[in-house]
């Protein structure tokens, strides 16, 4: 098949969450199982600054209400001869310091930049002359791709193929001012309740909710979780009406870049059965986070977008009274100011057991991975979550909310059949945070069946390869919907 991917970031190229290292290995999974995949990324500040190799291919213009903006196609090197990357290029859009914009603040023009993105991509569509089975858009920033080709580009025959949008995380919408209806390109007929408006502004996520062919999310649990108000962010009806086409496929692990046996950002290597690297990365995780080593003290680590939907309400007054707890604490991230000053003032007013760092630090995470014993993730709600899967390979033990993904991937260890893979707590409050914690670090003292869960967990797979064959279901799926 031929599937066009379209994404707002990628791994290796930029990053701020979990899509990027989606978009970064599913297209090569795909890709490995055959299809031609066309993946299109925005050329931001930090990909001109990799010294790639960078092809000019063609150009595109592209109207945005009255006026006409171009861009070009930049072609980099994949590594797969059935993966081709084109960067779109228009620098008075994407030549900025960041993304998005700066932590916890949106550039003013993201409506009209991720327009312009996802009008370019189906103009390059015709550009570089590309027949299209599958358009597979992903978040609000590509959820104008499945509206147009049911609008716009509806009688062009060149643009028949299906579209499947892919929900990573409902609370992040773009929701825009409706002015911007004209910049679109689409007329105000579509500025109604049954399509594209929302509270009386433009909401691009719903978009992508009302027009794709087929929709789903990145666990089973979060796909009949956002139907539901709690869950929703006041899109629950429209995903209910949706419900026949909504599916849910857990996003996988790309065990070339998360393996403690070869991973490039720690110096001590490990595996099931050769523990002893993880002792040492255990040690050298302490000492870059300037913490004493008290090798016999459970390491607890947390690497996150610093933001509620993480669990921060829970994790800070749990850490006032971190005395309590024999056991140590490493934050690294970035996000809202009171979460950060919370840490902050928290890692002053106890040194020698919380350290935080605020910061985005691929090589630190990795080494969290290595070096912690457990990994927290309270979440109060995960569509997947990338981190708790990543831990289990690493030997380090997730601590769990059962929500979403995290409920997906993570089972309970029972000491009677010394089955599971981590801790997991439901109600969303410090006590059951608290309780879990006090579980965990009650079976740490007891290595023979702490060594178990350990194991359990390195042996799971959550490699790509099995979610890649879903898609891939689901694909073909859509394909023959739209040719009947
Ligand atoms: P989300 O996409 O909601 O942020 P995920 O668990 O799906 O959550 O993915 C987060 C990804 O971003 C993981 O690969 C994680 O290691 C990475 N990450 C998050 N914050 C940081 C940080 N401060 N430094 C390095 N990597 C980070
Ligand atoms: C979102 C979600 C996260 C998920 C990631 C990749 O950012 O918050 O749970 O793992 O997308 O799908």
């Amino acid at each position: 098949m031929n599937i066009l991917f379209a994404v707002p970031e990628a791994t290796p190229f930029a990053k701020t969450g979990g899509l990027a290292d989606v978009a970064g290995a599913l297209p090569s999974a795909l890709a490995e199982r055959g299809h031609r995949v066309h993946l299109f990324l925005p050329l931001y500040r930090e990909i001109q600054e990799q010294g790639l190799k960078l092809n000019e291919i063609t150009t595109v213009t592209v109207p945005l209400g009255t006026t006409q903006v171009s861009g070009s196609i930049i072609k980099v090197s994949s590594g797969h001869p059935n993966l081709s990357i084109s960067l779109i290029r228009q620098d008075d859009f994407f030549d900025r310091p960041f993304l998005y914009g700066p932590p916890e603040k949106e550039y003013p023009d993201n409506g009209i930049r991720f327009i312009f993105f996802c009008r370019a991509i189906l103009e390059a569509v015709a550009a570089l002359d590309l027949e299209i089975d599958i358009y597979h858009a992903h978040d609000w920033q590509t959820a104008l791709i499945p509206v147009y080709l049911k609008t716009l580009y509806k009688d062009r025959p060149r643009y028949q193929g299906g579209s499947l949008f892919t929900i990573h995380n409902l609370g992040y919408q773009g929701i825009q001012d409706k002015k911007l209806m004209p910049i679109t390109g689409l007329g105000w007929e579509e500025f109604t309740f049954e399509r594209l408006e929302f509270f009386d502004r433009l909401n691009l996520l719903k978009g992508g909710l009302v027009y794709a062919d087929a929709l789903n999310t990145v666990s089973r649990a979060y796909s009949r979780e956002i139907l539901q108000a709690e869950f929703g962010f006041g899109l629950e009806p429209v995903l209910q009406q949706r419900r026949k086409d909504l599916y849910g496929i857990l996003n996988g692990v790309d065990y070339q870049e998360w393996n403690p046996a070869d991973d490039p950002f720690i110096s001590n290597h490990f595996r099931l059965g050769r523990m002893t690297g993880k002792k040492s990365c255990k040690k050298k995780l302490t000492a870059a986070f300037n913490l004493p080593d008290k090798n016999r003290l459970p390491l607890i680590g947390m690497v996150s977008r610093l933001v509620t939907q993480k669990g921060f309400d829970l994790i800070l007054p749990l850490l006032k009274k971190v005395n309590e707890f024999r056991a140590q604490f490493i934050f690294l991230g970035t996000g809202e100011p009171e979460i950060e000053e919370g840490l902050t003032s928290l890692a002053h007013q106890h040194p020698t057991q919380i350290a935080f760092r605020r910061g985005y630090d691929n090589r630190l995470a990795h080494l969290i991975e290595a070096g912690a014993d457990i990994f927290l993730m309270p979440s109060h709600y995960e569509p997947c979550g990338l981190n708790q899967m990543y831990s289990l390979r690493y030997g380090t033990v997730p601590l769990v909310r059962a929500v979403g993904g995290l409920d997906d991937s993570i089972t309970s260890f029972d000491r009677e059949n010394l089955s599971g893979n981590g801790f997991k707590f439901s109600a969303y409050t410090t006590a059951a945070l608290e309780e879990a914690l006090n579980e965990a670090l009650q079976l740490y003292q007891e290595p023979r069946l702490w060594n178990k869960l350990r194991q359990n967990g390195m042996r799971n797979d959550f490699s790509w390869s099995q979610s890649a064959v879903k898609y891939e279901e689901l694909y073909e799926k859509i394909k023959k919907s739209v040719s009947k």
